[in-house]
Formats: C-alpha cells, structure tokens, sequence
C-alpha cells in the first residue's frame, strides 16, 4: 500500500489503483442518494470519482437500459441483456477508470440479476451465479454496499417519484419480497464482501454508517465533520 491508494498488478501487469463500490438495494431503498452523497464527499477529500449505473455505463449498455426498461421481457432475456451490457462496462469503462486511480461507484451490478431476474423472475440462480462469477473475475477486487430498506418505505418513495416510471416501478409487493428475499440470500452468500446497512434510518446517519463500515473508506473516518457540508 502506498498513501491511501492501493497499488496492485492486475493479470496484465497493469498498476490498478482505484476502487470499485458497488451499491444494490432494490427501487426505493436511497442507494442513489447515498451515491451522490458519497461522491460529493470523495470529490471534497480530492478523489477522482467516476459515478456510473447498470443497466448502462457505456453507449451499448444505455442502449440495452432502453431495452431492458422498455419492453415486455422474459427473464432470461432480461438477464441476458444485463450480462452483456455489464461485461462491456467493466471492459470499456470500469476497468479503464481503475487503472487511473479513480473511485468506481456503481449503480447495481451482478447481485441485481440475481435478486430481481433470478429471485424474482424464476431464473435458474445457480446459471445467474456462474455468469456473474465470469464476468466479475475481470476484475481484482470489488466491495457490495447493500441498503436495505422496508418494503413499504420503498413503495412509499417509488409511489412518490416524479418523472418516468420504468416497468418494475409497478412491480406487485410479492416480486419485491421476492427480491429482497434474495438479497438477504445474497448476503449470507458474499460474505464479507457485501456490507449491509440500514436504509430506514435517517439519510445521514446512513452514510455515516457506510463511511464507518465500509474498510475501503478507513482513510476518511476521522474525516467525518465534513459530512456537514454534503
Ligand atoms: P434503476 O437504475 O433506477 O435502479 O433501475 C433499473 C431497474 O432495473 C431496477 O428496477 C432494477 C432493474 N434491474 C434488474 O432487474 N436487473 C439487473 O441486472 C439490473 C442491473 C437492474
């Protein structure tokens, strides 16, 4: 480790210095907010900071978001099209932007095909896990932060929301269960990778948490009171 930046030979022999975080949850547990949050307060602690989602990232993945969003879908289908969008993301963007030193913050990723396509819509979770397992080996390190909010909360703020409605925003509380069921499997699974909070609390004292709990984040404990300014 040199400074607060880790300095690690990828497969290729390529200095690979930043950090991917990936943030799950399912539509309306906050996790965008805690994104911008923690982005806003990366950028004023001088870190480079490269905010992207899933489905999208690239103008091949944003293609196949309208898809994935847009139409009426199978499954697999659905998981088909998160999987490529993904793999050109890490392959065009994430993998690029770590190699120059910058904070990866990742809207969703893999544990979303598995929650929503596999526990949700009864795609086979043991073929979910092997592509995910594929595709993540492209990358040396990744962390999960999980918000996890109650249901009816996230109904509540999706209810609430302005602006375009996207098909699972209209998703029946059974699916969601189903999904967060599979989170919380999910959880248990990753292990230490993932770390969960608490998204009911107040939006603050969740980033606080996050900073707290998050070991890539160490450096920036102490550097608490700016969270004032966010
Ligand atoms: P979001 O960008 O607002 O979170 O919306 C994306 C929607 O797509 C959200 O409802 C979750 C869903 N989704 C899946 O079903 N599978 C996936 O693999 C990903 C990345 C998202």
């Amino acid at each position: 480790m040199v400074g607060h930046l880790r300095k690690k030979l990828d497969e290729k022999g390529v200095i690979n210095m930043g950090r991917l975080l990936v943030f799950e949850g399912i539509d309306g547990s906050g996790k965008s907010t805690q994104i911008e949050m923690l982005s806003n307060f990366l950028k004023s602690q001088k870190q480079k900071v490269f905010v992207t989602r899933e489905p999208g990232g690239t103008e091949f993945g944003e293609k196949c978001r309208e898809l994935f969003l847009g139409e009426k879908l199978d499954g697999l289908t659905e998981a088909c099209l998160a999987f490529a969008s993904r793999n050109e993301h890490i392959l065009q963007k994430i993998k690029p932007a770590l190699r120059l030193g910058y904070w990866v913050l990742c809207d969703r990723f893999s544990d979303s095909t598995i929650a929503y396509q596999g526990y949700g819509r009864g795609v086979e979770i043991n073929f979910l896990r092997e592509m995910a397992t594929n595709i993540e080996k492209q990358l040396s390190e990744i962390r999960i932060i999980y918000v996890h909010t109650s249901l009816e909360r996230c109904l509540e703020r999706i209810k609430k929301r302005s602006g375009v409605k996207n098909k699972f925003d209209n998703s029946s509380k059974i699916f969601y269960e189903k999904v967060i069921y599979g989170y919380s499997n999910i959880v248990k699974e990753r292990g230490g990778t993932i770390i969960q909070v608490d998204g009911n609390d107040e939006i603050k004292k969740v980033f606080s948490k996050i900073l707290q709990s998050v070991p890539e984040l160490e450096q920036f404990k102490t550097n608490h009171n700016h969270l004032g300014d966010i």
